[in-house]
C-alpha cells in the first residue's frame, strides 16, 4: 500500500474524528445561512421589485379636444401649435399621455370624427410637419401621443364614397349599398341609419350621421385601406390608437332582420337606446379587424431592455363588463370602462359607485389591466354632472381624487383638473354639435355635446388665453375668470389643479401604480378604500361624494390609529386635516365633497 492510499484511507475515517465533525457542521451551517440569505433575499425582491408595466399602465391619459385646447392662429378654433406651445403644461401636471381627438382632413360636420382623408391632417389645424413637430416635441418631454382612430365611418365627402356613389371601381362595394331601406335600423345619433344617395339611387347605411356612412369591413380591400392608414401612423412615430366606435364596425349581411325594441324605460322609437341591436352592433367579426390593425402598429414597438416603446390600442365602447370585456382579446390592450362617466351622477351614490369599482375588478378576464374614465367630448363634465353641495362645493376634487387613486389606467378629460363646468346656457341657433341640432329646439339641449367642449381655461383673459380671436368656436364659460390655469396654480389655497397635480405625483409611488386595493368602510356617501404594496408605503384614501356628512372609525375594525394627511381637497371648513398633518383614525369626519389621502404608518 502506498503511502499516498493509506493517507487516502486516514482521510476516508476522518469523518469520524472530531476534526472532522466540526468541518461537516460548518458546511451545513454554511448551506443553511446561505439557504436563509437567499430566501429573505427573494422575499424582499419580491415585495419591492415592481411588476413589469408598460408605460400606458403607469399614466394618466389626458384627452384633448383640439378644437378647444389652444388656438395658435386666431381663428377661434384651436390647432396643433397650439397644443405644441402647451406641452409643457403636461410635464406640470404629472401627465405622460395624450390622446387627440381627430385632427384628419374633414368637413367637420362632426367635427373632426367624419373624415375625408385618414392620413392628412386638416389645414384647420395645421400640417404634417406640425404633426412631426407636436411628436418629437411631446417625446422629448416623455410625453405618449394617441391619436383618434375613427375606422368606422368616413366623411361622405371622403374620396371614396364620392367614387363609390358613381360605382366607379374599386370602390362601389367600399360602402353599404342597398336598393330599398331594408330595415328599421337606426342611427347613433337618432333616425334611420339608411341614408339616400340621389346620385347613385340607392341608400346606405349609416351608424352615426348620414354624413358618416359606415365603411363596409366584409370588403377586403377596404380592409387594406385602413390598415395602410394605421400603418402611415405607425410610421410617424405615434404611440397609440384610441379607436373610435368600435362596436359599430361590422353589421348583419342578413338586413331583412329588424331590431327587436329594446324596453329600455324613457326612450322614443326616434332614438337609437329604444331598439336592442343585436344586428348592428359588437358582432363577433370585429375582432379579426382589431387583430390586423394591432398587428400592424405593433411592428413599430421599438423597445429595448432600457426602453419601452410598446404600442398601445384602447377601444371605444359603453357597455356591460361581459360586452366589453370580450374587447380586451385580439390586439387590444384594453376597452374603455366608461362606467364612471355614467356613474357620476348623483343617482349612483357611493355605495354605486363602490359596486361599479368592484364590477371592474371583478370581471376583468385573467391577466388584464383595468381602467376608468370620468369624462369626455361626449359626455356632461364631472363637475357639472354631481352639482353642489348645499355648502356650495363642488364634488371636482373628490371624483379626481377617486379616479386618480383607483388601480388601473385613469383617462381625463381636458380641463376636469380644473373644475370646468359644463356651459348650458348655448343657444339652438348657436349650437354646433349635429346630435343636438338633429332633436331640435325643445330637445337639443338634452343631446348637445357642446356644453362639455367650450375652450379650455388657461386664465382670466376676456379669451381666457384660449384665443386672439373674440370669437372662440364655443362659447367661453364666464367662470374663466376664477376656474382658470394660471389662477390655480398660484392660488395661496388649495385648488381643483393643485389636488389634481399632488395626486398625479402620488400615484407614482408603488401602492397606486400597481399594489393592492381593498375597499375599507363604505355607506351611501363615503367610500374608503387601502392601497398597499409590499415593502412599500400603505394609503387610505377617504372621499364623501355623497350628501351627509360621513363620520368613519378606522380604528374599530381596522385598528388603524393614526396616519398623515398627503393629498387634501383642501375645502375643509376647519384645519384638522391639514396637508402633511398626523391625524388619528378612530374619527374622521368628512362632510359631503370632502376627502383625504392617509398615509399609513
Ligand atoms: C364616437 C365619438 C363621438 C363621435 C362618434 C362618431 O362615439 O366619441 O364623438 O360623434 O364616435 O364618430
Ligand atoms: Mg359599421
Amino acid at each position: 500500500m502506498s503511502p499516498k492510499g493509506e493517507s487516502g484511507l486516514k482521510k476516508k475515517g476522518c469523518c469520524a474524528t472530531n476534526k472532522c465533525l466540526i468541518f461537516l457542521c460548518f458546511v451545513v451551517s454554511l448551506g443553511i445561512t446561505a439557504l436563509i440569505v437567499v430566501a429573505l433575499l427573494v422575499m424582499n425582491v419580491r415585495g419591492r421589485f415592481p411588476p413589469e408595466q408598460k408605460w400606458w399602465q403607469k399614466t394618466i391619459v389626458y384627452q384633448i379636444y383640439p378644437r378647444s385646447f389652444q388656438d395658435s392662429d386666431g381663428d377661434g378654433i384651436g390647432d396643433l401649435n397650439g397644443i405644441i406651445s402647451r406641452l409643457d403644461y403636461f410635464n406640470y401636471l404629472g401627465v405622460d399621455a395624450i390622446w387627440i381627438s381627430p385632427v384628419y382632413e374633414s368637413p367637420m360636420i362632426d367635427f373632426g370624427y367624419d373624415i375625408s382623408n385618414f392620413t392628412k391632417v386638416d389645414p384647420m389645424f395645421g400640417s404634417m410637419e406640425n404633426m412631426k413637430t407636436l411628436i418629437k416635441e411631446a417625446h422629448a418631454r416623455n410625453l405618449r401621443v394617441i391619436l383618434d382612430f375613427v375606422p368606422n365611418h368616413s366623411s361622405n365627402k371622403h374620396p371614396w364614397f364620392i367614387k363609390s356613389e358613381l360605382r366607379e371601381d374599386p370602390y362601389t362595394d367600399y360602402y353599404i349599398w342597398h336598393d330599398t331601406a331594408p330595415n328599421n335600423w337606426h342611427s347613433v345619433f337618432g333616425g334611420s341609419a339608411w341614408g339616400w344617395s340621389d346620385v347613385r339611387k340607392q341608400y346606405y347605411y349609416h351608424a352615426f350621421l348620414p354624413e358618416q356612412p359606415d365603411l363596409n369591413y366584409r370588403n377586403p380591400a377596404v380592409r387594406e385601406e385602413m390598415k395602410n392608414s394605421v400603418d402611415f401612423w405607425g410610421r410617424m412615430g405615434i404611440d397609440g390608437l384610441r379607436v373610435d366606435a368600435i362596436p359599430y364596425l361590422f353589421e348583419s349581411t342578413n338586413v331583412s332582420l329588424n331590431e327587436p325594441p329594446s324596453n329600455l324605460p324613457g326612450f322614443t322609437s326616434e332614438q337609437w337606446e329604444y331598439y336592442d341591436h343585436l344586428y348592428t352592433a359588437n358582432l363577433p367579426e370585429i375582432n379579426d379587424a382589431i387583430q390586423e390593425w394591432s398587428d400592424v402598429l405593433r411592428k413599430y414597438d421599438n423597445s429595448d431592455d432600457d426602453t419601452d416603446n410598446s404600442k398601445f390600442m384602447v377601444v371605444e365602447i359603453y357597455a356591460v363588463p361581459s360586452i366589453r370585456n370580450a374587447y380586451y382579446t385580439n390586439g387590444a390592450d384594453m376597452p374603455f370602462n366608461m362606467d364612471l362617466v355614467e356613474g357620476s351622477y348623483p343617482s349612483c351614490n357611493a355605495s354605486c359607485i363602490k359596486k361599479l369599482v368592484e364590477i371592474e375588478y371583478n370581471t376583468l378576464p385573467e391577466g388584464k389591466w383595468p381602467n376608468f374614465v370620468m369624462g369626455n367630448h361626449d359626455r356632461s363634465r364631472l363637475t357639472s354632472k354631481r352639482g353642489i353641495t348645499t355648502s356650495g362645493k363642488t364634488y371636482t376634487n373628490v371624483l379626481n381624487m377617486l379616479l386618480l387613486t383607483l388601480r388601473g389606467t385613469p383617462t381625463c378629460y381636458y380641463g376636469d383638473e380644473l373644475g370646468m363646468e359644463d356651459v348650458d346656457t348655448i343657444s339652438f341657433e348657436d349650437t354646433q354639435d349635429p346630435y343636438g341640432l338633429h332633436f331640435g329646439t325643445s330637445a337639443y339641449k338634452n343631446f348637445s355635446r357642446d356644453p362639455e367642449r367650450t375652450p379650455m381655461q388657461w386664465d382670466e383673459s376676456p379669451q381666457a388665453g384660449f384665443t386672439n380671436s373674440s370669437h372662440p368656436w364655443l362659447p367661453l364659460n364666464q367662470n374663466h375668470t376664477f376656474i382658470n390655469v394660471q389662477y390655480e396654480k398660484n392660488a395661496s389655497h388649495i385648488t381643483p389643479l393643485k389636488v389634481y397635480r399632488a395626486l398625479a405625483k402620488l400615484r407614482q409611488e408603488p401602492a397606486f401604480l400597481y399594489g393592492s386595493f381593498d375597499f375599507r368602510y363604505t355607506d351611501d356617501n363615503v367610500i374608503s378604500y387601502v392601497r398597499s404594496a409590499s415593502g412599500y408605503s400603505s394609503y387610505l384614501v377617504v372621499i364623501n361624494v355623497g350628501t351627509e356628512t360621513g363620520t368613519i372609525d378606522f380604528k374599530t375594525p381596522y385598528d388603524y390609529q393614526e396616519g398623515t394627511v398627503k393629498v387634501t381637497t383642501g375645502n375643509f371648513d376647519h384645519e384638522d386635516y391639514a396637508l402633511d398633518s398626523t391625524i388619528k383614525l378612530d374619527k374622521i369626519i368628512l362632510q359631503p365633497a370632502e376627502g383625504l389621502v392617509i398615509l399609513l404608518p
